[in-house]
């Protein structure tokens, strides 16, 4: 059934292409009212015309743009009920030919982007009586990436962040998962799409990754990691618990480190 989002804003980070851009037309084409937020205004202003949406210039690793894009949601569509987490940039070398500058720009957009938006965008969920929050990662955050280990530690960080952040936000009536995607052909792939061509690696379409964003959307799931693989239904990737210690006197005491609602992500014995 197509998703209803009649009535519903949504913001689009990293909106102006892409996952973000097909995300965001697919929310507008769902009823929503859009904002599309990108470091490429320009582009992001030539969607928003095209959806009937709004834009704005953003970089998603300063906090205030990130306040900047939450607001202009408030003051022109009275609210924000779905925030989507999207923007991303590859790192694009290794340990051994180490760009100080590249990993602090990649650790900026797809870490700091993450947080700050959930800084900003949970207060204006609130508002709402709660909401829905993708945040993109990858599949490079639940695997070794050994070409690019930046881009897979700040991905991996996006997915225990969504995890560590989800118990306290289902309490205010707010979901958040990680999106997860195998290689997606966009303009992110970069060097590395001759690889993958080279080896005729199975990409998948924009189309295949948005359809996972409805399906995450349409579930009442929160805490997860959705694994977006070709040839796969998107789902919940299955994490294994961590033991917890073996001290008697801990097991009757409350403790942070607890199971997700509605969520498989164990840290319990
Ligand atoms: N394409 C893939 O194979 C793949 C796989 C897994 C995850 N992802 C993730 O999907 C997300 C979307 O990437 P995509 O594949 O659509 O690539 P893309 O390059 O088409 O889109 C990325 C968008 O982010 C924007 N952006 C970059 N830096 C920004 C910043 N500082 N602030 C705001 N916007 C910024 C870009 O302008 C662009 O519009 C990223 O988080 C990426 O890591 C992509």
């Amino acid at each position: 059934m197509p998703m209803d989002l009649t009535g519903q804003v949504a913001l689009v980070t990293g909106g102006a292409s892409g996952i973000g851009a097909g995300t965001a037309r697919m929310f507008a084409a769902a009823g929503a009212q859009v904002v599309v937020a990108d470091v490429d205004e320009t582009s992001a202003h030539v969607l928003a015309e095209e959806i009937g949406g709004t834009a704005l210039r953003c970089d998603v690793g300063v906090l205030a743009d990130n306040h900047a894009a939450v607001s202009l949601a408030e003051k022109t569509y009275g609210g924000l009920d779905v925030l989507m987490l999207n923007a991303g940039v590859n790192s694009g070398f290794t340990l051994d030919d180490f760009d100080e500058a590249g990993y602090r720009r990649a650790m900026g957009v797809n870490l700091d982007g993450v947080v700050f938006g959930l800084v900003a965008g949970v207060p204006a969920l609130r508002r709402c009586g709660g909401g829905r929050i993708v945040a993109v990662a990858s599949l490079a955050g639940l695997a070794p990436v050994p070409e690019d280990p930046v881009y897979a530690a700040n991905k991996a960080a996006v997915v225990n962040l969504v995890r560590s952040v989800a118990p306290d936000l289902h309490a205010d009536g707010i979901s958040v998962n990680a999106l997860c995607p195998g290689y997606t052909d966009t303009a992110i792939l970069g060097r590395f799409r001759a690889g993958l061509e080279a080896v005729n690696w199975p990409l998948m379409a924009v189309e295949d990754v948005v359809a996972a964003v409805s399906s995450i959307l349409a579930s009442d799931a929160t805490g997860e990691a959705w694994l977006v693989q070709s040839g796969h239904e998107p789902q919940p990737y299955r994490f294994r618990g961590v033991p917890g210690p073996k001290v008697p006197s801990l097991a009757s005491s409350p403790s942070r480190i607890s199971e997700s609602p509605k969520s498989n992500s164990s840290a319990k014995s």
